[in-house]
């Protein structure tokens, strides 16, 4: 691809403000409401410029755009080490597990692990793999019934060649969803379009997938459910089709509930959203398993303080298990690292972390330098300590 249509495709970045309640960008396929939708899909794009993994030229489209690098739009930004993880011999995931946790892992498609310097750091260093952007639904099913399984295929091959656990994400989502999911207004039709959706794709990977964010970003600050065209079709009942679609098309797979702004034991979202919610549903036999926190931290986001008091007050909810998700922090501080960390390690029914992404090069929010490699692919004083309150 041409650097003139990279800058097309690319426009401006910056840290995303909060539109609707939300504290993402917005899907460059998707109408644009805000100034502040901007990131896109820097490190898929760059993967066609230089990668020889087929499938992936096939998978990737300008149409996913979220949570994807805003830097490196150049396969030349990569340095001449080809080793990744640094100078140490641990590994941050056998480190967990060794705790008995199941893995620490990270985001990840073909974008970030065809760069050799990225997959050198997954195989060492994280256990589990979250595809960033391949399996939101206008990544994967942009047309109705029209599947492309290109990226996620690539995805599930790298994780299971190298012996990962996948959590698949997100079956239900409002965000980076094509406009004809948007435009449907009618009950039975809503739920045939959410039903052969989950079916088709959780049944693909059946037994390849340990768990699903099977809805992701149904609340608001204040609780209550956010409004868009699944809440307005189908009122909350959405929930209860797109968990039982998913039970019935892989019955051992972990049925998630994923986001963010939970990192707090008292705060709406929280109490009012997450916790009642959940309970509810609980009792009346919908089949959540685990609920994820996404752990996006710093700058306007809450800070690791309240990580810990989150996961205790979701894990009385009586779900089997929790996770943190999308671990980002602004500035990666060591401290806050650990707290993570150490949250997880406190509450038994937290089962892994998961990173949103490798190194600062690849995150959607690389001017935050969020993650624990830096954009050399070296590993950062946060990587450090988590390894020592690890050993
Ligand atoms: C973390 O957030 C809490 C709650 O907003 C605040 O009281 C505390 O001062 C923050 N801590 C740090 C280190 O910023």
């Amino acid at each position: 691809m041409k650097p003139a249509t990279l800058a097309l495709l690319l426009g401006p970045v910056g840290i995303v403000a909060r539109p609707c309640g939300g504290h993402r960008s917005q899907s460059a396929s998707s109408t644009v409401t805000s100034a502040t939708y901007t990131a896109t899909t820097a490190s898929s794009i760059a993967s066609i410029t230089s990668t020889s993994i087929p499938s992936v030229i096939t998978s990737a489209t300008p149409s996913t755009s979220e949570k994807v690098s805003s830097s490196s739009t150049t396969s030349s930004a990569a340095p001449t080490s080809t080793q990744g993880g640094g100078s140490s011999s641990d590994s941050i995931d056998e480190l967990f597990k060794a705790k008995g946790k199941l893995y620490f892992g990270t985001a990840a498609d073909s974008g970030t692990f065809s760069k050799p310097q990225n997959a050198a750091i997954i195989k060492k260093d994280f256990g589990q793999v979250t595809p960033e952007n391949s399996m939101k639904w206008d990544a994967i099913e942009p047309t109705r019934g029209g599947f492309s399984f290109g990226g996620a295929d690539a995805l599930v091959n790298f994780a299971v060649q190298n012996g990962q656990s996948i959590r698949g994400h997100t079956l239900i989502w409002y965000q980076q969803l094509p406009d004809y999911v948007k435009a449907i207004t009618d009950k039975s039709e809503l739920t045939s379009v959410i039903e052969n959706h989950i079916s088709t794709i959780v049944g693909r990977y059946k037994g390849k997938i340990r768990a699903w964010d099977v809805v992701n970003e149904v609340f608001n600050e204040d609780g209550t459910l956010r409004d868009c065209v699944f809440t307005k079709v189908l009122g909350e009942d959405f929930v209860r089709i797109a968990f039982e679609a998913a039970h019935k098309a892989d019955p051992d797979a972990k049925l998630y509930i994923n986001d963010f702004h939970l990192e707090s034991g008292t705060s709406a979202k929280t109490t009012t959203g997450m916790f009642e919610h959940v309970k509810k549903w609980l009792a009346a036999g919908i089949p959540i398993d685990g609920i994820g926190i996404q752990g996006h931290l710093g700058g306007g986001n809450p800070n690791a303080s309240g990580m810990q008091a989150g996961l205790e007050k979701l894990a009385s909810t009586g779900v089997k298990e929790l996770a943190i998700t999308e671990l980002d922090i602004v500035n990666a501080p060591v401290d806050e690292y650990v707290k993570v960390t150490n949250a997880c390690l406190a509450v038994e029914k937290c089962v892994g972390i998961t990173l949103w992404g490798v190194s600062d090069a690849d995150s959607w929010q690389a001017k935050t330098t969020p993650l624990l490699f830096d954009t050399s692919y070296q590993p950062k004083p946060a990587y450090d300590a988590i390894v020592k309150a690890l050993s």
